[in-house]
């Protein structure tokens, strides 16, 4: 008698990419948007007096960092640990990442010539991220890395508006005033994040995540028209390589279908649409990833265990889903909650 060879279980063939391109899965992977951070003491320890992205420039706080969460919670995925603003320092734009505020542009991005100034990303100033990510994956194992960049329209707002904001109305104003400075703008973002993605994923990352976190802050007509195209760029930019694309923005409940229809294998949904509800609006071709209130994870056990169970119960509506939250893990989270959702969700879903 002979047994069949073992074949080492490979990310390929993880449940987050299985159910990322909608195959049968043995549970509902889960994984956290900002699982590394501020709410691990660990990360905290480890990040002690490096500024942010120094951090993410080294390869072996990345790897350590990046691998912290996935030993702590047990989660399906790791996602590497850098910003959306790195692709812009590496290629000499002057950003820091305050605590507690967020990316700020020293000289923000006002007027056409502003534009044509950006310098150019150029990809042999990435070799740190190529030597973190094939150290992650080979510390990894089956567990797959998710690689990401930030979507042309939210790195914009950063650049026009100099820093975080709410309303983005500059970014808007200087979308609607100088549609072709605004157009070349988000070309050459996509550009930039289309490199920062294939080094990723060509240095062996399982599945990549596009964050257009501010898209939610347009009507459906303008994103369609003037920041559609230029996400489909990126996707565009990774050829044929065949990992599954997450595309992911907050409030973006009007814009789902779009999100989706930008190239996406699964879409990222808030805590604001259900996901029934957000399965009907991106069709049945699609996996949804989402969406727990991260707030909840802030409330009594009853709460989190009863808001789980929903969330995974009405996931079952899409084509494939990947637990996440509906946003990034609130500094102030118990990790400890964090382990247990992991734990629930793996035994709701189990089969
Ligand atoms: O665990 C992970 O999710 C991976 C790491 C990650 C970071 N930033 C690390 C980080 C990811 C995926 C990002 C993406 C990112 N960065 C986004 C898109 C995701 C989202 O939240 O919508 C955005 C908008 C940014 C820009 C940015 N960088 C913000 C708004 C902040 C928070 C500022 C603060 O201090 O509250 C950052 C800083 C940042 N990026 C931190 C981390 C761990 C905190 C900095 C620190 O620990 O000192």
């Amino acid at each position: 008698m002979s047994t069949a060879p073992a074949v080492p279980p490979s990310p390929a063939d993880s449940d987050l990419v299985r159910a990322a391109r909608g195959l049968p899965v043995q549970r509902t992977p889960v994984w956290f948007m900002r699982q590394a951070g501020r709410s691990l003491p660990e990360y905290r320890a480890l990040r002690a007096g490096t500024a942010m992205l120094e951090a993410c420039q080294d390869p072996d706080l990345v790897t350590e960092i990046t691998l912290q969460p996935v030993r702590r919670h047990g989660v399906d995925a790791a996602i590497l640990f850098s910003d959306i603003v790195l692709p812009l320092v590496v290629a000499g734009v002057d950003i820091e990442i305050k605590p507690g505020v967020g990316p700020v542009v020293a000289n923000p991005v006002r007027t056409v010539a502003d534009v044509d100034a950006l310098p150019d990303l150029e990809p042999d100033r990435l070799d740190f991220l190529a030597t973190a990510v094939r150290r992650l994956v080979a510390e990894l194992g089956p567990t797959p890395l998710i690689g990401f960049a930030g979507a042309p329209f939210t790195l914009a707002t950063y650049l026009i508006e100099g820093g975080p904001s709410k309303e983005h109305a500059r970014t808007k104003a200087f979308m609607y005033a100088e549609p072709e400075a605004w157009s070349r703008l988000l070309t050459r973002l996509a550009v930039s994040a289309a490199t920062f993605l294939r080094v990723q994923i060509d240095s062996g990352a399982s599945a990549v995540q596009l964050f257009d976190s501010w898209a939610g802050v347009l009507s459906a007509v303008d994103y369609g028209t003037r920041v559609l195209p230029h996400s489909r760029a990126v996707f565009d930019g990774l050829g044929d390589r065949d990992v599954p694309r997450v595309h992911f923005g907050v409030g973006t409940g009007e814009l789902l279908a779009l999100i989706g229809d930008a190239g996406a294998d699964v879409v990222g949904v808030d805590w604001r649409v259900p996901l029934d509800e957000a399965a009907r609006r991106v069709g049945p071709q699609r996996s949804l990833q989402g969406n727990l209130d991260p707030a909840v994870l802030l409330a009594d056990r009853a709460t989190v265990d009863r808001e789980v169970r929903r969330v995974v119960e009405q996931g079952r509506a899409a084509r494939g889903h990947v637990f996440n939250l509906g946003h990034g893990v609130l500094p102030e989270t118990d990790p400890g909650v964090l382990t247990h959702v992991v734990e629930l969700v793996h035994e709701l879903s189990a089969r």
